[in-house]
């Protein structure tokens, strides 16, 4: 089952049922899926594998807007959101995380037998909680916090096995005698302490089996063998598995101390020997502690020992001599809580190397779980300190009593394919330790509607037409019906899968390209709210709206052009994208006709695109106007002569061939925005003045004033006439002034002279030019002496 989409649909009633299924996937695989990773998610299972989503099951959901709401949506939406009240509660599918503790024991040190107070004894209890469960959605994490602490007097069981060969001979006499002593040193340590002996040789003889007493070493049967590496793992193999044999305590530390001054043999060096069933880990002692496969079964492999070891959380310890060291100082690192001591070469330290190792031991915690698959447990303790917690699993310095505090985060990366692995029991444990948290981890990886006999899961639904089953609000049809509510028959639907007939490309699933439904094969288109727009075509691919628009209608409205499937077809006389473009010249043309755009534009569109030339830019509706051009007055003025004066150098063929014909005014004045005004003198001198320009139909006119503006004649005869006269009179006038002048100074001289002759009475009787004959001169320088 299908479902598409479309954010605006309303759909049409069919056949009484309300399409209402019918959510937006491809819309929101976009853009909005980025956001908002819950609607993009068309089931309940799916819708709840994501974080933070939840899904209404409510059949009706949505039903008013068409259908197109997502049922899976972030949580809060439906309760504080824009869904707020849209779905029922109980109708929400949004499991929560949920943690129970179902044993919690507090952390208790053992009590045997049957105290006091009357309880009954018990074993110790070193982590807490025990047992819980967990339900838990993926990609959620789950913060769960335990403790552990080492137990008072914890019981310790220690398993001691020995190296027999030839070159350890010396150790068993040393080893026999440090028995009681090993014994005696644990026993300070814990109260409940068992001490337990094993021998090995080389694929020859048996291991010799003992739980306590310590003094039986001595009588262990020492064999020489010819390689170096030793059998050990066998013997390993049988302490670890064969638990009863041994005595191992349920509840206890088992401490396996393995000791050697050799190598060993593992998986595959039994073919040497012609062995070659490879070793089953199981446990073969015979009655008298004798191994009874050393010669059929080949050794052991590493990974079967860590396997035994994790199992049986035994704590290996390998007490080797110093040239052996770094041999088992590798191994141990493959062995899940082993570790590595140095044996002198006559194992006289063994009783501190043991006490060593078990301190180190017991001074440490390490967690670790054996969740599978897609659960992951990450571990964060603050061990020891009050600090925060970092992520670590391990915490050292313990000392018994201690409580650590750890937090084991659980988390869900995803659900696994086989429904059967959606609850999975595993377990957390203290490395070395058979004590375990128990999780019972339940994966929220479905819903509960999606299972039958749960509410919401209606089989043969009304809703779903009889023919398919209700899911959590949403239809799921049998072989013989589809629809989004089962409507189709399949009968008599197209053949074959009739949503591929809903499905323009083959190669997606989008349905009806996202604007109509799939009616049993068939696309039904959405209406939409402007009635004059339609979406049509088999896949709803075509509408009639989404032309280019001219001037807010598709394709510059309908005496332009229609729309026809996203593209305009233009009415003849129109043409370009949205039809808004006239599919001719004719308008380019000035009305008295002449050149397209008078010459200085192209005709785009049926409009004028004027040129810019000559410095100057035209302008107007043929490219007519051009304030900035030069004036054209020189040009039309012969013309104008011509025409309206008849005169100016054109003859009168050439005149005939003028352009325009004025027009004669009484005065002339700039009418229009183009008009521009010149005037000229003609040979009178007279002022002829005309005006040019283009009238309001884009008609060059050319306006010339009929009277001309000529000076007044003058009468130079009279001028030349006045002006000698002028010239004579003004000289007349300065001789008759010259003359006036002259007299008036003759007669003031000659008055002057009589005047004077009448005063100058001289002696008539004396002759005025006679003179004495003597003369007296007197010496000025000359003083008293006269
Ligand atoms: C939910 O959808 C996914 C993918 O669309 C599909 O694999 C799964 O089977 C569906 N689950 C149910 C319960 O229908
Ligand atoms: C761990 O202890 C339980 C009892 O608490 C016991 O049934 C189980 O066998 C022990 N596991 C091993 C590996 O000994
Ligand atoms: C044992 O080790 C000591 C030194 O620790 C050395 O003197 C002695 O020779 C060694 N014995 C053998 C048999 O290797
Ligand atoms: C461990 O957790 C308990 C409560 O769970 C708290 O009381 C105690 O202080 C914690 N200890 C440390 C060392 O953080
Ligand atoms: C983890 O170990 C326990 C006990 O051995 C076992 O019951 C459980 O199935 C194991 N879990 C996994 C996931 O292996
Ligand atoms: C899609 O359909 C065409 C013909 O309709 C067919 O040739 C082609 O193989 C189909 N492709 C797919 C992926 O189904
Ligand atoms: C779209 O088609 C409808 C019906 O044919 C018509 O009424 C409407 O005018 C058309 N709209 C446009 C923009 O062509
Ligand atoms: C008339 O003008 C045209 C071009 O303007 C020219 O070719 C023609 O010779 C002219 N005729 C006379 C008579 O001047």
């Amino acid at each position: 089952m299908r479902f598409s989409l479309g954010s605006w649909c309303i759909f049409p009633l069919v056949a009484g049922l309300v399409l209402a299924i019918n959510y937006a996937a491809a819309q929101q695989r976009g853009s909005s899926a980025d956001s908002n990773p819950c609607v993009s998610k068309l089931n309940c299972s799916e819708c709840i594998r994501t974080p933070t989503c939840a899904w209404c099951a409510q059949h009706d959901f949505g039903a008013a807007e068409g259908g197109r709401l997502p049922r899976c949506n972030q949580q809060n939406k439906y309760i504080d959101g824009p869904l707020a009240g849209q779905c029922r509660l109980e109708d929400i599918v949004n499991p929560d995380s949920e943690f129970r503790a179902i044993l919690d024991l507090a952390l208790s040190k053992a009590k045997s037998g049957i105290d006091l107070e009357g309880t009954e004894g018990r074993d110790a209890v070193q982590i807490k909680p025990q047992r819980v469960s967990l339900k838990l959605r993926i990609n959620e994490a789950y913060d769960m916090h335990m403790q552990y602490a080492q137990a008072e007097d914890y019981p310790v069981d220690l398993y001691y096995l020995m190296d027999l060969s030839k070159s350890m001979e010396d150790d068993k006499d040393k080893l026999s005698e440090l028995g009681n002593l090993l014994a005696e040193r644990m026993q300070s340590i814990t109260s409940n302490f068992r001490l337990g002996f094993g021998s090995f040789v080389d694929k020859v003889v048996m291991p010799y089996v003992s739980t306590v007493p310590a003094n039986q070493v001595r009588k262990a049967a020492v064999s020489g063998n010819l390689d170096a590496p030793e059998g050990g793992f066998d013997a390993i193999m049988q302490a670890i598995v064969c638990k009863e044999r041994i005595g191992w305590r349920d509840r206890a530390r088992r401490l396996l101390v393995f000791s050697t001054d050799a190598s060993f043999h593992y998986a595959g060096d039994g073919k040497l020997g012609g062995i070659v069933k490879p070793n089953d880990g199981l446990c073969h002692l015979n009655n008298d502690g004798g191994y009874t496969h050393s010669t059929t079964q080949d050794y052991p492999s590493v990974s079967q020992i860590n396997q035994k070891v994790k199992e049986s959380s035994v704590n290996l310890i390998f007490a080797v001599t110093k040239e052996q060291y770094h041999i088992y100082e590798q191994l141990n690192k493959h062995v899940e809580g082993a570790s590595c001591g140095v044996l002198s070469n006559d194992s006289s330290n063994v009783v501190e190397l043991v006490q060593e190792q078990y301190n180190k031991i017991t001074s440490s915690v390490e967690m670790k779980d054996n969740a599978t698959g897609a659960v992951k447990v990450t571990y964060f303790s603050n061990c020891l300190g009050n600090g925060p917690m970092v992520q670590t699993n391990k915490c050292d310095g313990l000392k018994v009593g201690t409580v650590v505090n750890f937090t084991a985060r659980i988390e869900l990366s995803g659900c696994p394919i086989d429904p059967k692995e959606w609850r999975q029991l595993f377990q957390i444990y203290p490395v070395g330790i058979n004590e375990s948290l128990v999780v019972d981890l339940q994966m929220l990886c479905d819903c509960d509607c999606e299972r039958p006999g749960n509410l919401g899961y209606i089989s043969n639904a009304d809703q779903c037409n009889g023919g398919g089953d209700l899911k959590c609000g949403i239809c799921h049809c049998d072989d013989s019906h589809s629809g989004r509510f089962c409507e189709c028959d399949s009968n008599t639907a197209v053949l074959g899968d009739h949503e591929a007939s809903c499905r323009s490309d083959n190669t997606s699933d989008i349905l009806c390209n996202d604007r109509g439904t799939c009616v049993c094969g068939v696309c039904e288109c959405q209406p939409r709210p402007n009635p004059t727009e339609i979406i049509t075509g088999q896949f709803c691919e075509c509408d009639n709206f989404s032309c280019d628009y001219y001037n807010g209608l598709p394709c510059a409205g309908s005496d332009h052009g229609t729309c026809e499937c996203g593209k305009c077809v233009c009415k003849p006389g129109w043409k370009g994208s949205d039809c808004s473009c006239r599919d001719s010249i004719d308008t380019c043309i000035p009305p008295r006709g002449g050149e397209i755009c008078s010459g200085k534009g192209d005709c785009v569109c049926g409009e004028c695109q004027c040129f810019e030339e000559d410095g100057g830019r035209y302008s107007g509706k043929y490219c007519e106007e051009c304030p900035t051009c030069p004036s054209k007055c020189p040009e039309y003025t012969p013309c104008i002569q011509c025409q309206v004066f008849e005169s100016g150098k054109l003859t009168k063929e050439e005149c005939a061939n003028c352009s325009f014909t004025p027009v004669e005014v009484d005065v002339v004045k700039e009418e229009f925005p183009s008009d521009r005004q010149c005037w000229f003198y003609d040979d009178d001198d007279c002022r002829v003045t005309f005006v040019y320009g283009y009238d309001d139909e884009g008609e060059f006119v050319v306006r010339v004033q009929k009277t001309k503006e000529c000076p007044p004649v003058l009468n130079i005869l009279g001028i030349i006439l006045g002006v000698i006269g002028a010239v004579v009179a003004i000289g007349f006038a300065l001789l008759l002034l010259w003359k006036l002048f002259t007299v008036i100074h003759d007669r003031r001289e000659f008055a002057r002279f009589e005047k004077e002759r009448q005063m100058a009475k001289w002696d008539t009787g004396e002759n005025p030019i006679y003179k004495q004959a003597t003369s007296t001169f007197k010496n000025p320088t000359y003083g008293g002496k006269q």
